[in-house]
């Protein structure tokens, strides 16, 4: 398979981030796998793109801290085919009471939730002149009142608002839509327990497969009518 196209993912060693890095590669673009601490992942992470025939490079980065950001760039720039997409995938969903919250658990969730998109999305623009796509990986959460997590539910509610915002500034040349999953995988911050009986509380009765969620970023590659839209997959959570 010949890569036309190149595509960033955030995030992309494991879990989501994985699943729409390897959908991506299956439809035959380059892939810059964004990754920061888990560096055997996305070593088979790297492995398993390749053997799909297309180019892969592992990046690792901080995306809390600009510079590393323009580093992310940097390598970027050593693709030789013209970047079409950025999926911003990393996330941290710190847990804790609004009332005592810190300041490291706000500042983290935002700095990583929601400016990282909006650097990368800078940065990204600048690439994309032939045009381009920016998916933002939201959550349901964005239209809950999680107080577990607040600073993670307004970096994700904050996440949408700058998909329109950017949706309608980077009009025509690139779109920018998001996607906001329910339950898809547990992750520590919850036990099984919890996440079992979230589950049996949604009207589908079950989290989502991976391919539920990357079927939603194929949609936006394919309707290219789409933009500054957030796609719901949640299984009805946003319903209860
Ligand atoms: N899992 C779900 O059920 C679910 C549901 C709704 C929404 N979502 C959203 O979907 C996306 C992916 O979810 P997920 O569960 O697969 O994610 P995840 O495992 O919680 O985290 C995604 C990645 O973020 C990276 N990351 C953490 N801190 C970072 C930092 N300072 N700089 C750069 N990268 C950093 C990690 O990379 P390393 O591992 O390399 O350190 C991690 O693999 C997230 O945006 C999440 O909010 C997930």
């Amino acid at each position: 398979m010949t890569s036309k196209s190149l595509a960033i993912v955030t995030g992309g060693a494991q879990r989501l981030g994985k699943a729409f890095a390897l959908t991506l590669a299956r439809r035959g673009y380059s892939i810059a796998l964004h990754y920061r601490g888990s560096a055997n992942e996305a070593e088979h992470t790297v492995r398993e793109i390749r053997d799909l025939g297309v180019d892969c490079l592992p990046i690792r980065a901080d995306l809390t801290l600009p510079e590393k950001i323009d580093f992310l760039f940097s390598i970027v720039d050593e693709f030789k085919s013209p970047l079409k997409i950025l999926v911003n995938s990393a996330a941290v969903m710190p847990a804790g009471d609004p009332r005592e919250l810190e300041v490291q658990a706000w500042d983290s969730a935002l700095d990583l939730n929601l400016r990282a998109p909006f650097l990368l999305s800078q940065q990204a623009a600048k690439r994309m002149t032939a045009g381009g796509l920016i998916v933002n990986i939201s959550d349901i959460g964005a239209q809950k009142t999680w107080s577990r997590y607040p600073s993670y539910t307004v970096s994700k509610a904050a996440l949408e608002s700058l998909t329109k915002l950017l949706a309608r500034s980077l009009a025509p040349q690139i779109r920018v839509n998001a996607i906001a999953p329910g339950l898809v995988l547990r992750s520590d911050v919850v036990t099984e327990e919890q996440w079992d009986k979230l589950v049996a509380r949604l009207p589908l009765r079950r989290a989502a497969q991976p391919e539920e969620i990357t079927s939603a970023l194929e949609f936006l590659i394919d309707n290219e009518y789409m933009t500054g839209q957030t796609i719901v997959v949640d299984g009805g959570y946003s319903l209860i």
